[in-house]
């Protein structure tokens, strides 16, 4: 492999004349070769549920305001990141739905030039009521976290999460077509492993995907990783062996699951897997974060920062070439293999 190194510069703050001139006819790509043009956008660093495998339970410390991108700020990163070549955005949090003023700001990124679907991965608590304006501003999708069927194992996992909220939230999404519906379980051992037959059991009748994560080691709650990772072999593996063999759906470009079908199925089973199989190679996204950092790679700590250059004046060409800059120096994958672990960020500023 090459090394995930090689040619990064640590360039955290925008100095005018550093970046070098990218050109602009072309979608970017990093120095690999790969285009990337998906980007994860953290509208808050804060959330309505405490999920074990995300935050810990006390000492959370979430930016202060005037450290956030204002809307206007976003908007004017978005445009630019469209004209670098980004045509998806996924809306992350922490909880995106606690942002201020999000059926505006979906509206006005789906009226960007160059964005083409806008998705959002949300705890669906306020779904019951947002789904349909949030349909009507445009948003095209949703990706909604469930970890258990049990109410009181919710509960815990969640640190106060309420199961019957959560599906309400998924009926009222998937009564006004915010489809395909993804539902996603981060799997870990002891807590909820015992309920993956259930969980995948909901794709027998209902035609959505339900997709298994492996814990990822971020910072915060990187213990539950070590000993917590299920790896999706040994998911695929209980699953055969309860519902008879899965069907294999493959593995499309630039979609991090491994996709299947159980026997008789309407919906699919997907496997992310990026501990035991990273799919860096494919890899397609980066992400902003709440306090305006593009975030190379999940697993690592680069970042570029666009808010000092927002807010030192740069012109929107100016943090265009900046992005594209960030496009290129992007790692190329990450580093747990060799012990190298995140440390800057936990997973509810980053969207996952
Ligand atoms: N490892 C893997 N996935 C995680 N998520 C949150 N924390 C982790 C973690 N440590 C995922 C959840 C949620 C999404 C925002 O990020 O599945 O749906
Ligand atoms: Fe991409 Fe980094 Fe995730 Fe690998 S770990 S898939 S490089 S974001």
């Amino acid at each position: 492999m090459n090394d995930p190194m090689k040619g990064i510069v640590p360039l955290t703050f925008y100095e005018p004349g550093q970046v070098q001139r990218y050109a602009t006819d072309t979608p970017a790509l990093d120095q690999y070769g790969r285009r990337i043009d998906y980007l994860r956008v953290s509208l808050t660093d804060r959330c309505n549920m405490r999920c074990v495998y995300c935050m810990p339970a006390v000492g959370m410390q979430f930016a202060p305001r005037p450290e956030l991108l204002t809307n206007e700020e976003l908007l004017f990163v978005i445009r630019a990141a469209a004209a670098a070549g980004f045509r998806k955005l996924r809306l992350t949090g922490g909880e995106p739905t606690l942002r201020q003023d999000l059926i505006e700001l979906i509206r006005a990124m789906k009226a960007i030039p160059g964005i083409e679907h806008i998705a959002m991965t949300t705890n669906a608590l306020r779904l019951k009521k947002l789904a349909a304006p949030l349909k009507e501003a445009g948003l095209d999708r949703v990706n909604i976290s469930i970890d258990s069927l049990d109410p009181q194992k919710f509960r815990t996992m969640t640190r106060g999460g309420n199961l019957d909220e959560v599906w309400a939230g998924i009926a009222a999404a998937d009564a006004i077509g915010l489809r395909p519906i993804k539902l996603n379980a981060v799997v870990v051992r002891g807590m909820n492993d015992d309920e993956v037959i259930r969980l995948a059991g909901l794709t027998l009748i209902h035609p959505w995907e339900f997709r298994f994560i492996e814990v990822m080691p971020l910072t915060g709650v990187a213990g539950l990783a070590d000993e917590g990772v299920v790896s999706s072999a040994e998911l695929v593996a209980r699953l055969s062996a309860h519902y008879g063999p899965l069907e294999e759906l493959g593995h499309p470009a630039s979609d991090p699951a491994r996709i299947y079908r159980l026997p008789g199925g309407l919906g699919k089973i997907g496997f992310i897997s990026s501990v035991s199989d990273p799919f860096c190679a494919t890899c397609n996204r980066m992400r902003l974060t709440a306090d305006g950092r593009l975030h190379l790679c999940l697993l690592r700590d680069n970042e570029v920062d666009l808010r000092a250059a927002v807010r030192s004046g740069a012109s929107q060409a100016e943090v265009e070439q900046i992005i594209r800059h960030a496009v290129y120096i992007k790692p190329w994958g990450h580093g747990l293999p060799d012990g190298v672990r995140p440390t800057l960020r936990g997973m509810s500023e980053l969207g996952g």
